[in-house]
């Protein structure tokens, strides 16, 4: 059976770069993007999806004949404290409309990313394990800790197989984040390129989990493509690339950049932040999967600056 995989989310920070890569993968054909509204300048195939309307999903899976799905649409972590209920609602909604779809229709595998969103106050803060309690803290982690049980549930109870990683903060020069705590160290780099200073809204040691866009892209599709039989973790796998406060982004910007001047003005995100770990152990990945990340803080530094130069077309620093 050919693959044909449908991503839901696909016009987000994480989603347009996946896209790529799993046109790359699966051929130009095989790949339905999918989101609230068309992107322009999309290439390849994209269909409208507002992911809480189950016979739309329906309906995409059949005209296309999907055979897995990965569902990235959420609202995060910061912008989901606005309107907690409506952030709980659309979050499980459209889970349950990929499980629901995915059971009915045989999907051969789902893919639902969790988040480090997950811990509280409950876990150690460092190198957090896989199994730490989990007491989040903001509805989006609740709604992530839930549905992870549910992807388990699913599992256990349907055998759809669905897989799951519990995200760092993504730090991509590609796409922009949305919402979320760690935004701040894609939006630094922006600033460090244009000659700006940064205002941060984090504390200068707030030090969160953090991973290349290139590293996640690449676990997501490592996870997927791992024989059904070795994944043995059917909740979410944690998943580490690399730890950084917001001095430690600063200082390493600095010796590109010795000008750059950062000041903290830290806000409600940082009441998020302390609820998170430092660190991450993601020792199930490593021995299930053989996940290994590439990018620590100092080449992922020297990517997002250089990429990002090239995208503001600005010459050598
Ligand atoms: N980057 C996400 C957030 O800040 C973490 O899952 O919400």
């Amino acid at each position: 059976m050919e693959t044909v995989v449908l991503v839901i989310g696909a016009n987000g920070q994480l989603g347009s770069v996946l896209v790529k890569a799993l046109q790359d993968k699966f051929g130009i054909n095989n790949v339905i993007a999918s989101d609230l509204r068309y992107r322009d300048g999309f290439k390849g195939q994209f269909e409208i999806i507002d992911a809480t309307d189950f016979e739309r999903i329906q309906e995409v899976v059949e005209t296309h004949k999907v055979t897995q799905i990965y569902h990235l649409a959420a609202i995060l972590s910061a912008k989901g404290e606005e309107h907690p209920l409506q952030t709980w609602d659309i979050n499980m909604k459209t889970l349950f409309n990929v499980l629901e779809v995915s059971r009915l229709n045989n999907i051969e595998k789902v893919f639902f990313p969790s988040s480090i969103a997950v811990f509280g106050d409950g876990a150690v803060k460092y190198e957090t394990p896989n199994t730490a309690y989990l007491d989040p803290a903001t509805v989006y982690g609740i709604s992530k800790a839930t549905g992870e049980n549910w992807a388990q549930y699913y599992f256990l109870r349907y055998g759809l197989d669905v897989r799951s990683l519990r995200y760092p903060g993504v730090i991509g020069y590609q796409s922009l984040p949305g919402g979320g705590t760690t935004d701040y160290a894609v939006d630094i780099f922006h600033k460090a390129v244009l000659g700006e200073p940064f205002q941060c809204f984090l504390n200068e040691d707030a030090t969160l989990p953090m991973i290349m866009m290139e590293d996640a892209i690449r676990a997501t599709i490592e996870l997927m493509d791992a024989p059904k039989e070795a994944i043995k973790t059917r909740t979410s796998y944690n998943l580490a690339g690399t730890s950084f406060s917001p001095a430690e982004i600063a200082n390493e910007i600095t010796k590109i950049y010795p000008d750059f001047k950062i000041e903290y003005a830290p806000d409600f995100r940082q009441q998020i932040a302390d609820k998170w770990p430092n660190s991450i152990d993601d020792t199930a990945a490593r021995e299930e999967w053989g996940w290994q990340p590439e990018f620590n803080l100092e080449a992922m530094t020297k990517t997002m600056i250089k990429e990002l130069k090239a995208y503001y077309n600005l010459i050598p620093a």
